[in-house]
């Protein structure tokens, strides 16, 4: 048994859109449409695609919130809409966009309260509460009323709380959305250290490929309601023929940088962009360069998940190395 099952998974809205002056017309809007994955315990899961695509709607079926139209779900054994009350103790959930925490109260009392409804024994409270205020460098906030903590700390009190009753999964949906990078990476640490340590399954929604290259092994793709690539990161920027962008700032203008292995794709006064290969290396190319033009500055950006999902559905909807790409319309 899979700790998480999705079979042939659906999940229909049903939207009134104003049709004329007085007319409403509904509307069937398929936010998840026939998914299918099972997730091993111990793994974790990068769950990715463009907005729209059904990952939250997918978060909150797994966690009970959202009955799905139609197939089978199960999380450790149990339906989760059914068993809503017993799995709650079993798995853990953070939204980004959305706090659990009590807005008025310090951390402390949030984390009190989750300790009282989940039941947790003061030993193991005090234990993890320990590990996640070292961590996730929480001991000057604890006592701080959360509407007054930055967006990274109380998204750091947000997955501290998510887990501090020993959940066997973690769900995060977007959990670095705004984030600044030290916060990012101190989640990342975090999260990374948990799956070690506790062996906790992960299922993570982001927008930042990084967070997926530091934590996820594997990675799903979903788009208009179905997994459309399931695999290694690196698959998916073969499959989707991924770029980087090697951003260059000369000492003066110039014509367009011509060097083998990129080409510029824009130029700004003595700024260009060159797009080339995601699985190349940027060293020889910054070398050959730096060699020929005076170079003042420079810095790769990494490809935007939207950029590599679109370049998947650019391609001719190939089958390789056992991945297949499924053309949704
Ligand atoms: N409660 C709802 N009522 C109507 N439509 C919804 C509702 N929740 C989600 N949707 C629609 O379902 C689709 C998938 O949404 P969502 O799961 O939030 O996508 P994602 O998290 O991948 O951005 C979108 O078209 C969205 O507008
Ligand atoms: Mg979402």
């Amino acid at each position: 048994m899979s700790i998480i099952e999705v079979e042939d998974v659906a999940r229909t809205f049903t939207v009134r859109r104003r049709a004329g002056r007085f007319k409403r017309e509904r509307t069937e809007v398929r936010a998840v449409d026939g998914l299918n994955f099972r997730v091993e315990q111990g793994q974790m899961v990068g769950y990715i695609g463009p907005n729209g695509a059904g990952k939250s709607t997918t978060v909150k079926m797994l966690t009970g919130i959202l009955v799905p139209s139609a197939g089978r779900l199960r999380v450790a054994g149990a339906d989760p809409s059914k068993e809503r009350v017993r799995l709650a103790r079993r798995i853990g959930v953070v939204f980004g966009q959305r706090t659990t925490l009590w807005w008025d109260l310090p951390l402390r009392d949030s984390y009190e309260l989750a300790r009282r409804i989940y039941r947790i024994e003061d030993a193991r409270y005090r234990r993890n509460l320990d590990r996640c205020v070292e961590l996730l460098q929480l001991g000057q906030l604890l006592d701080v009323p959360v509407r007054q903590l930055s967006l990274g700390q109380r998204m750091r009190g947000d997955i501290a709380a998510a887990l501090l009753h020993d959940p066997e999964v973690l769900y995060l949906d977007e959990p670095t959305i705004g984030l600044d990078v030290v916060s990012k990476n101190r989640v990342r640490e975090f999260l990374a250290e948990v799956n070690a340590e506790s062996g906790t399954t992960v299922l993570l929604t982001t927008h930042d490929l990084t967070d997926i290259e530091r934590l996820c092994s594997r990675v799903m793709v979903i788009d208009h309601g179905r997994v459309v690539y399931d695999g290694g990161l690196e698959g998916l920027h073969d499959t989707g023929r991924s770029e980087r962008t090697l951003v260059v700032d000369l000492a003066a203008p110039e014509p367009p940088i011509e060097v083998p292995g990129a080409r510029v794709v824009r130029v700004d006064g003595p700024r260009q962009w060159l797009a080339f290969p995601a699985a190349d290396s940027a060293a020889p190319l910054v070398a050959a360069i730096a060699a020929r033009y005076p170079l003042v500055d420079l810095s790769v950006r990494e490809p935007a998940i939207e950029d590599v999902i679109a370049r998947m559905y650019g391609g001719e909807g190939t089958v390789e190395q056992g991945i297949e790409l499924v053309q949704t319309n």
